[in-house]
């Protein structure tokens, strides 16, 4: 269980809007190509305090000859979070990753739909970069979107026009793009996603992924990735466990961090 832990750089740690941040780390360039949907955990160089690493999905990655880059996309919520949002250029981490499984490329899909609620963008967009790289060519249509409470806790928007034939935008409050819930928005355009077409990919608040498996029949591929509190990261402590329904209907419980963090949609038990 053990993994390698690398030494990173911060070149760039930025508010990017209330509450949340893009920092960029430069590693050593052996650091594996993550997958989209890996996740790595971060913390303060030489700080003992285990409690204060923190998982971070990646939000983008490049390799030159000399070095690696990550992004990293993080939404403070506590006081590792906070002690994160301080670090100044030059400031040295602690990276343990990439962890975790990607979510799995569907072959051939006419339409590819990400939905994302708040910070989920982050292996989103990675995903949409590496979906048009790649798998994606045949693709007629990839549409994004986006929700989350307000204007200010939208993130990510930037860059998803490079890949998104098409971005919805809902807030709860309207003060961007549609007033709405990100799923009801998908929900009114659902009739443009036949199941046999459509891969669905998705990461956000566990109520928006429960809704989504409220609107989705089995026959739909889609893959969630869950945002779970994590201690270890890398399936020791059993404290991310969450419930999974076998095929034999059977339920099982998986560690987010090293079984996920992406599931099939209807194996995870929401209630
Ligand atoms: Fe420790 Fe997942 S966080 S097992």
């Amino acid at each position: 269980m053990a993994k390698d832990i690398y030494v990173g750089e911060v070149s760039h740690n930025e508010e990017i809007q209330v509450d949340h941040f893009l920092m960029r780390i430069k590693l050593p360039v052996c650091f594996a190509e993550p997958l989209p949907g890996q996740f790595v955990m971060i913390r303060i160089a030489g700080l003992q305090d285990p409690f204060l690493s923190r998982p971070v999905s990646i939000y983008s990655f490049a390799r030159s000859r000399t070095n690696c880059t990550i992004e990293l996309l993080y939404r403070v919520v506590g006081k590792g979070t906070q002690i994160l949002a301080g670090l100044i250029k030059r400031s040295q981490v602690e990276i343990c990753g990439p962890l975790g499984g990607g979510y799995t490329i569907a072959p051939s899909r006419k339409n590819i739909i990400f939905i994302a609620g708040g910070i989920g963008v982050a292996p989103l967009s990675l995903l949409a970069q590496y979906l048009c790289k790649t798998a994606c060519h045949d693709a007629e249509a990839m549409t994004f979107y986006l929700g989350a409470k307000t204007a200010d806790a939208v993130v990510g928007l930037d860059g998803l026009g490079k890949y998104c034939y098409r971005i919805v935008v809902c807030t709860d409050d309207g003060s961007l793009g549609e007033k709405s819930l990100v799923t009801k928005a998908f929900q009114r355009d659902i009739k443009n996603y036949p199941p046999a077409e459509s891969a669905i990919y998705a990461c956000g608040p566990r109520p928006m992924l429960r809704s989504l498996s409220k609107m989705l029949t089995k026959k739909y591929f889609c893959q969630v990735s869950l945002e779970e509190r994590m201690a270890c990261g890398v399936g020791a402590c059993i404290g991310c466990a969450v419930a999974i329904k076998e095929e034999d209907d059977k339920t099982v419980y998986k560690r987010v961090c090293a079984d996920g963090p992406v599931f099939d949609l209807q194996k995870v038990i929401w209630e």
